[in-house]
């Protein structure tokens, strides 16, 4: 009898695992692996989603590359950004790519919070977005701690990050509604896998991307909405000029161009991924051990890179 019972508590504890606990986060992130690599078939993004797409933070790094990719695939294009002459030339780059799509440029800093959204606003309002990348992000210059971090600098960290993927998605999702169809792909980083020390209030705001982006999806999906949840790991973008060892591309630091080309061949295949697939397999062995170990990973990583920052700085002194 006693033994029966151990029987089935066994049982109910390994289907436990497999349903809910880690075993079911390994099981996901090979299936993320699977279909990153096995998975090739093309989507055509117009057809599904809609003509027009918007990328924020599109003139450097990830959003650059990200919207090159668009353009390829025949999309339409709003590119925002700070800078003017730096959208005047993506989008020159960008009509190099394909002619025949329509790009237009809104300057705007996200970091101003409402006051963005002034000049975003009516530029939008008759336009039927298909798809939105709320690319755009801010990092520290290096990895500090919290109070070190200019409180300038910390404002923008939160209105770019968490205030700009906010209602950049309030601003399309209604007409997405309406139309029942639009995605929206949510650039969030593997940061938010655990409290990241010396990074810690980028983390945090990555962290709102993942809760944001889930429930949204759980809001909006029955509406023929999709949103995607990108988590890449380093990526060789100037984002990480802090440390040199992050601006050498290999296969787990991707450039830009590699990592968006990977990422939109997912976009309406897969709703939560890195968006690599090498990003994949190191989220795997990331997720391994306990948070609390991670976090004490994650630190340690993020005092050598502050290490390399001061070199870099004297070096250049000298
Ligand atoms: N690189 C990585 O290793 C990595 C890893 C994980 C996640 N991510 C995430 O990926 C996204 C893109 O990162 P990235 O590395 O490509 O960054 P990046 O190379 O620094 O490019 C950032 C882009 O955003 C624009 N931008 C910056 N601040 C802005 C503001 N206040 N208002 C409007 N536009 C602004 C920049 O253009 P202007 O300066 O011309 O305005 C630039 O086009 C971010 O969300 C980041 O958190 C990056």
């Amino acid at each position: 009898m006693l033994l029966t019972i151990a029987f089935w508590l066994l049982v109910c504890l390994i289907v436990f695992l497999i349903l809910f606990g880690p075993v079911a986060r390994f099981l996901r992130v090979t299936w993320e692996i699977i279909v990153q690599i096995y998975n090739k078939k093309t989507i055509d993004l117009r057809t599904k989603f809609g003509e027009w797409a918007v990328v924020t933070g599109s003139t450097d790094g990830i959003g650059k590359a990200y919207a090159k990719e668009l353009a390829a695939r025949n999309m339409n294009l709003i590119l925002i950004s700070r800078n003017l002459e730096k959208l005047e030339h993506t989008k020159d780059e960008i009509l190099l790519i394909n002619p025949k799509i329509e790009v237009r440029i809104i300057v705007a800093d996200f970091a101003e919070g409402e006051n963005a959204f002034v000049k975003i606003r009516p530029l939008l309002q008759n336009i039927s977005i298909g798809i939105l990348v709320n690319n755009v992000g801010k990092q520290y210059e290096y990895p500090m701690y919290v109070g070190e971090v200019p409180e300038k600098e910390l404002w923008d960290i939160i209105n770019v990050n968490v205030g700009a993927t906010t209602l950049m998605t309030r601003l399309v999702i209604g007409q997405m509604q309406k139309r029942k169809q639009g995605a929206i792909v949510n650039v969030s980083s593997g940061s938010e896998f655990q409290p990241l020390p010396l990074m810690t209030v980028y983390a945090a705001t990555k962290a709102y991307i993942k809760s944001f982006s889930e429930a949204l999806r759980a809001e909006y999906s029955r509406f023929g909405i999709t949103v995607q949840h990108l988590s890449p790991l380093f990526v060789n973008t100037k984002m990480n000029a802090y440390s040199s060892r992050l601006q050498v591309s290999s296969i787990f630091v991707p450039n830009a161009t590699t990592y968006a080309r990977n990422a939109i061949a997912i976009l309406g295949k897969m709703d939560s991924s890195t968006g690599y697939w090498a990003h994949s397999i190191q989220k795997f062995f990331t997720l391994m051990p306990p948070v609390w170990i991670r976090t004490k990973i994650g630190q340690i990583m993020n005092e050598s890179f502050r290490q390399d920052y001061f070199k870099q700085k004297e070096q250049k002194k000298l």
